[in-house]
């Protein structure tokens, strides 16, 4: 049974429900934050972002900053591209456009490929991009929160290695790290960002991410410096006097901007209970759970946003309404059955459609039913509506 108050259970695609253990964490007594208890919980959960980002490579470096998930994309914009250098964005929605304007704010040269609504760039055409240029970095969204769309990172990321092996390949994790399958070294990714409230089920506020030693040696090799301050990796880098993030993970204090003892802690709590268990079984039953989900919400006559199987995200789904329901009929009703879903955020179907997660304890927990629970609500609720299906 959870400790915490009764409430409606929080079905968006982020922040997710957190697990008790993960929350209490958060009451942690105040500690210096460069004190030995603070320092080597911190350290500790560095090391444990390399198991769950899957790379034993000693170059790689983990960030943890205070901060949302927007600030990956400043550290990538800002430290990994000069101004004027080419960045190739493939948007599969709202998170890609965004990813691009960030990228553009700090100077870069951007091109984006977009994908139909609902569906990804196209591989070939990707390719034909990169060979018409040469791109610095290029940038993915592995799961688009906007759609549920997942793109195909590991046979994208080859693909960019034999074309153009300079690009380095970032990827938008927000969405998908800790319950996507993503394998670090071995599909040659330079940069994941990602944050706290997603599938790794820890409260907002930190953005969390791993460069590779490439991105790494990028970032050293800069001729100018970067529009940033706090975003600036290299005051976060061993170039930089103190070492902040490799100090922390040999466990040594560290200071360069202060951090929240809280959140690291419960984003430590967040992490052992992920790594707990295998990896594959998570990502499997973030499977099975979006298979479910996904069956019956067909089964009830209704469409899936990202329209092709192999595009659809395990974290969430997207799902159109039918025709004479909007956003404000359903959502409330689904309130009032303790069920929390959110409305659309595209641009061209924002209105059309409700967006469901299913990430975290919501789909590895066994003791919870709030995906039961949602598919009946969700059921009852269009019913309600006067939706019969077709
Ligand atoms: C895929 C993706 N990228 C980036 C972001 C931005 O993260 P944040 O809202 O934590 O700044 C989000 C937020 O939902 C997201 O889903």
């Amino acid at each position: 049974m959870s400790s915490q108050p009764a409430h409606p259970a929080l079905l968006i695609p982020g922040p997710i429900e957190f697990d008790d253990a993960v929350l209490q964490s958060m009451g942690h007594y105040s500690e210096s934050h460069v004190g030995a208890g603070f320092v080597a919980t911190f350290g500790e959960t560095l090391s444990l972002l390399r198991l769950l980002f899957q790379t034993t490579n000693p170059a790689s470096q983990p960030f943890v900053i205070s901060g949302s998930g927007t600030l990956g994309w400043d550290l990538v914009a800002a430290n990994l591209v000069e101004p004027g250098e080419n960045a190739l964005v493939l948007s599969t929605g709202y998170f890609g456009d965004g990813f691009a304007d960030c990228l553009r704010a700090y100077g870069a040269n951007v091109t984006k490929l977009d994908g139909p609504v609902g569906g990804r760039p196209q591989l070939p055409d990707m390719v034909t991009a990169l060979q018409e240029k040469k791109y610095k970095v290029l940038t993915v969204t592995h799961v688009d929160t906007s759609t549920g769309v997942l793109s195909e990172l590991k046979s994208l990321a080859a693909a960019v290695k034999k074309v153009s092996p300079e690009t380095l390949v970032i990827v938008d994790g927000v969405c998908s790290v800790a319950c996507e399958e993503l394998a670090f070294d071995e599909w040659g990714l330079d940069g994941v960002v990602t944050a706290s409230q997603k599938a790794i089920g820890c409260p907002a506020g930190l953005s969390i991410s791993m460069f590779s030693g490439r991105s790494i040696e990028a970032v050293k090799n800069r001729k100018t410096e970067p529009a940033t301050y706090f975003a600036s990796m290299r005051r976060w880098l061993p170039t930089n006097n103190p070492a902040v993030m490799q100090n922390y993970e040999a466990k040594k204090p560290s200071y360069f901007a202060t951090p929240s003892p809280q959140l690291i802690h419960a984003l430590n709590t967040a992490l052992k209970q992920i790594m707990a268990r295998p990896l594959a079984e998570r990502f499997q039953k973030h499977i099975e759970v979006s298979d479910r989900v996904k069956k019956t919400v067909t089964d009830l006559g209704l469409e899936i946003v990202a329209s092709k199987p192999e595009d659809q995200s395990h974290a969430m789904t997207a799902i159109y309404l039918p025709e004479k329901i909007a956003i404000p009929d359903l959502l409330p009703r689904l309130l009032n059955k303790g069920i929390i879903f959110a409305g659309g955020i595209h641009k061209e179907i924002g209105t059309k459609y409700v967006r469901f997660g299913h990430m975290g304890v919501t789909a590895v927990d066994p003791s919870r039913h709030d995906v039961d629970n949602a598919l009946k609500a969700l059921q009852d609720a269009l019913a309600e509506c006067g939706y019969k299906k077709a």
